[in-house]
């Protein structure tokens, strides 16, 4: 239980909506069992209230505080210094204030890979990527798996438009980016597969994947997706089925908050910590 007192620090999410979030769960049960005082709530802003909140907030002294939709890139017009990957993904999801200078950061690139790394054992370092979608998550995502060092990332997006949009937008990568024009062209033998895609997602397109029917998975493939409602998308069981290693969308999303957690307090959440961080969030239905 956190003992709030005059010292606390408040710490938060802006979004809208913001009331089904997982980010207060994730990030107080790092701040209990990682002692550090500080409380975590969520605020739903609406785009017209933006800017009046951010300054709020800022105001009032909050240290740090998660941005989500649909606020990551119009949050940036308020911020004093971006980090690399904020500039290449041209959204914020983390900002920090640091003696007074506003500071993003893109900590959805980072917690990509290091979920990755964590669930895996490895990076994607001369690997080849097949990532389905190419939307907002797509981009963060496409900018972590190429700063990790992914040999070739192929896009396969619905409206081809929009993968040949993401390409050019990162013009330093374009020679590592190959945009799919349709399924025919989808190589089977890659090292690593991403949905980045609502396919699949509960709701209407629950029971779907977003790879053709005819796919055929390998054993030394690692498939993740980044949908955690449900925790098993068709994607990651029939991928399983086949024998890849598989990794649902806890998983980015608890790294994500932890590297963010980790830009504010200045530490590291070590293996011991990590343990029973995990074990309290599977206790409450976070299934990584
Ligand atoms: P996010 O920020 O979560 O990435 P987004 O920017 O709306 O959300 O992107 C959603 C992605 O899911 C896009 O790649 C979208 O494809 P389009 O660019 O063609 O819209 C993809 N998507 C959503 N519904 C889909 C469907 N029914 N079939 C195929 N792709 C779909």
């Amino acid at each position: 239980m956190t003992r709030i007192n005059g010292a606390t620090k408040l710490y938060g999410l802006i979004g809208h909506p913001v009331k089904h979030s997982l980010s207060p769960l994730i990030q107080n049960t790092l701040s209990i069992v990682m002692g550090i005082n500080s409380v975590y709530l969520c605020f739903d802003v609406s785009p017209e209230q933006l800017e009046e909140k951010v300054k709020n907030l800022i105001g009032v002294g909050v240290e740090g505080f998660n941005v989500t939709m649909p606020h990551k890139e119009e949050v940036i017009k308020y911020i004093d210094e971006m980090s690399e990957s904020a500039l290449y993904v041209d959204a914020v999801n983390t900002v920090f204030v640091d003696k007074g200078i506003v500071k993003g950061f893109n900590t959805d690139c980072d917690g990509f890979v290091r979920s990755l790394k964590e669930s895996f054992g490895c990076g994607v370092k001369g690997d080849s990527v097949l990532m389905l979608g190419a939307g907002g998550a797509a981009k963060a995502i496409a900018v972590g798996l190429l700063q990790d060092g992914c040999k070739k990332l192929y896009i396969k997006n619905r409206t081809l438009k929009r993968a040949y949009d993401l390409k050019e937008s990162l013009p330093i990568y374009a020679d590592r980016i190959e945009v799919l024009e349709n399924e025919k062209h989808i190589h089977e033998d890659v090292d690593v597969i991403v949905n980045t895609t609502s396919v699949g997602m509960h709701g209407a397109l629950e029971g779907k994947s977003p790879l053709p029917e005819s796919f055929r998975f390998n054993t030394n493939q690692r498939v993740v997706d980044i949908i955690y409602s449900p925790s098993e998308t068709l994607l990651l069981k029939q991928a399983r089925g086949k024998g890849a290693s598989t990794l649902n969308g806890y998983s980015m999303l608890f790294w994500q908050a932890v590297i963010a957690f980790e830009i504010w307090n200045d530490v590291k959440v070590g293996k011991n910590e990590l343990d029973k961080i995990l074990k309290i969030l599977r206790e409450n239905g976070v299934l990584i």
